[in-house]
């Protein structure tokens, strides 16, 4: 796969779950339309959408129904973009920019930034709910998406960061803190589409030992470009994590390590699909550019 391919597929995908989304957000229209218009603000039109590209990519492996799919694929959405709403508040890392643009507590307001989340949060499930499979199959899917974002996932590792600000974690810490914040809604967007297509056994564990290490690789690479990154690419601040003392992967063994780690993960998980072989080109791809994007 060209580097030209590879770029017009995550376009594809990305155009892809933005129409699932608008299709399932609430209207602006509708009543209470200042919330509608926080959650369709903060989960439209932005982000790299890496999360719905992962759905889809591990959806291609079985030629899942795509309809299906985008059940999935707006719902990890959903979930990513409420964390990252309430990751924004002040009552968490106090953030005014994301995407290019004001915070969603910024441009609404606190209460409507919480209940934005909140919303969110429960539209992913109901889209889950309402997807075009078998109940076993949805029910596998709510189940795992509940996993991937409860204490256990996304809930519990922010819960870990928050408690571990201005406190120095060691190399094991911080990878048990970002395996849950980002590492485990990385691991639900592949382990969804694969339920989703009844996957086997080899192939689970063939894809959920790929999707750990991505999933950490990913949060690693997120602390870097807090610290080498830019900010115009980024479209959030720079150099925010040190200033707040958060724990982070550089901060704990330094960036040299810390890039090299990325690499080391990147590695696991290509080696884990490797089986796959010609079918898996796009994951593949996808897991290059989560470890050496600027964005
Ligand atoms: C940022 O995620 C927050 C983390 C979980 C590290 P992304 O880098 O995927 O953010 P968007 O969706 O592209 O804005
Ligand atoms: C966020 O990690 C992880 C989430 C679950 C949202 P960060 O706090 O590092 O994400 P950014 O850097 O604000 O996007
Ligand atoms: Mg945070
Ligand atoms: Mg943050
Ligand atoms: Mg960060």
């Amino acid at each position: 796969m060209t580097p030209a391919e590879f770029a017009a597929r995550l376009a594809a995908y990305q155009a892809r779950v933005e129409q699932a989304l608008e299709a399932r957000l609430p209207l602006p229209s509708e009543v209470p339309g200042r919330l509608h218009q926080a959650m369709r603000y903060s989960a439209l039109g932005g982000g790299k959408r890496i999360r719905p590209a992962l759905v889809y990519a591990v959806g291609e492996l079985y030629a899942a129904p795509l309809e299906a799919l985008d059940a999935a694929a707006a719902a990890v959405e959903m979930i990513h973009v409420y964390s990252l709403v309430h990751d924004d508040l002040p009552a968490m890392d106090d953030d005014d920019l994301r995407r290019g643009r004001p915070t969603c507590h910024r441009q609404f307001d606190e209460a409507t930034a919480i209940l934005a989340g909140d919303a969110l949060q429960v539209l992913a499930f109901e889209s889950l709910a309402n997807a075009p499979a078998g109940a076993e199959a949805r029910v596998a899917m709510m189940s795992a998406l509940a996993t991937g974002s409860g204490t256990q996932g996304m809930a519990g590792g922010q819960a870990i960061d928050l408690a571990a600000v201005g406190r120095n974690l060691d190399e094991h810490e911080v990878e048990a803190m970002h395996v849950r914040k980002t590492g485990a809604l990385i691991e639900t967007s592949v382990r969804l589409p694969a339920l989703l297509a009844g996957a086997g056994a080899e192939d689970l564990t063939r894809l959920d030992r790929f999707s750990r290490a991505l999933g950490l690789a990913f949060q690693i690479v997120d602390d870097l470009l807090d610290v080498e990154g830019d900010p115009a690419l980024l479209g959030k601040a720079v150099g925010a994590d040190r200033a707040r003392h958060k724990p982070t992967y550089p901060a704990a063994v330094g960036v040299e390590r810390a890039r090299e780690r990325a690499l080391e993960l990147e590695g696991e998980a290509l080696a884990a699909i490797r089986g796959f072989g010609d079918r898996a080109s796009m994951l593949a791809r996808l897991a290059g550019y989560i470890v050496e994007r600027r964005s």
